[in-house]
């Protein structure tokens, strides 16, 4: 196994789980947390030990509230357009990963940690999780496959409009909207989720792998529309608007947006 600076893992009765471990930030996800999931991802593809993943995150409060803004604030577009064409490799990776992969969402789970949660397989949610799409907040769009998985998974009125108005939706109404398999207490969330994988593993890795690749493939129809996202998040960092709304985050206030 790999030492991570960022993830804690282990391997136990063919379950593997990674937790991201930045805690003190809500588990926001720098490039070093991108560059180890995409290197615990090829793990997964190639060890044949690993049969079914579960993602969390570290500490009380958070799985992962959103990429982290301070690494991006004063990114030129060509480094805005590698980070997000960079996540949706890493993000579509682990879509593609051939074992299931289920999301623990002990916490808030905004933005990048949203997306992150619905390239997993399922989400099982603890009842204190929280999703959003809160980068309109900052004079940006998401880019890491939010404005498209969002609306598969939740239909295209109420994806819109937490996209516009970047509210957030509790864990019960996350489960009515399809957004999440099962609501859990805190407790039961990780246990939940090792039965599910424990029910799966014991069937043939062929068929799963097959059912994964051809759900995926019914899904990812509309290549387009993430192409279009990487397109517009690179353009958002060149604006007045995304200066002032991270600036304003950072500093606690709210941002007043002007357009440019
Ligand atoms: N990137 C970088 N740092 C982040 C972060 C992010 N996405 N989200 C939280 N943090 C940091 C905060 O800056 C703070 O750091 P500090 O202690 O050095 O000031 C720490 O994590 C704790 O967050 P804080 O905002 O103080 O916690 P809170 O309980 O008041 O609010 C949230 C929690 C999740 C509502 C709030 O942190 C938030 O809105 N985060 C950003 C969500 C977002 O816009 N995500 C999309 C990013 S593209």
């Amino acid at each position: 196994m790999i030492n991570f600076q960022f993830l804690l893992t282990s391997l136990e009765g063919g379950i593997f789980t990674i937790t991201i471990n930045r805690p003190d930030k809500l588990n926001a996800l720098n490039r070093g947390v991108i560059d180890e999931l995409d290197a615990a991802f090829d793990l997964v593809h190639d060890n044949d030990e690993i049969r079914g993943v579960i993602i969390t995150g570290a500490g009380a409060k958070a799985f992962v509230a959103g990429a982290d803004i301070t690494e991006f604030i004063s990114f030129t577009p060509e480094q805005a357009r590698e980070m997000s064409a960079n996540g949706h490799r890493v993000f579509n990776k682990i879509e593609a990963a051939p074992k299931p992969v289920i999301a623990a969402v002990n916490g808030f789970a905004l933005g990048g940690g949203c997306e992150l949660a619905m390239c997993c397989h399922m989400r099982i949610a603890g009842e204190n999780a929280m999703f959003g799409q809160p980068e309109i907040n900052l004079g940006l769009i998401p880019g890491y496959g939010g404005t498209q998985r969002l609306l598969r998974y939740i239909g295209r009125a109420k994806g819109i409009e937490l996209l516009l108005t970047a509210d957030f939706v509790n864990a019960n109404d996350a489960h009515q909207l399809g957004l999440v398999n099962h609501v859990t207490s805190r407790e039961e969330m990780i246990p939940k989720c090792q039965s599910i994988l424990n029910k799966i593993i014991s069937k043939s890795p062929l068929v799963i792998d097959q059912i994964i690749a051809c759900a995926n493939s019914y899904y990812n129809k509309q290549e387009d529309g993430f192409e279009l996202e990487i397109d517009e998040f690179t353009k958002c960092i060149a604006t007045e608007d995304f200066k002032e709304g991270t600036a304003a985050f950072l500093e606690k206030r709210v941002a007043k947006f002007t357009g440019k």
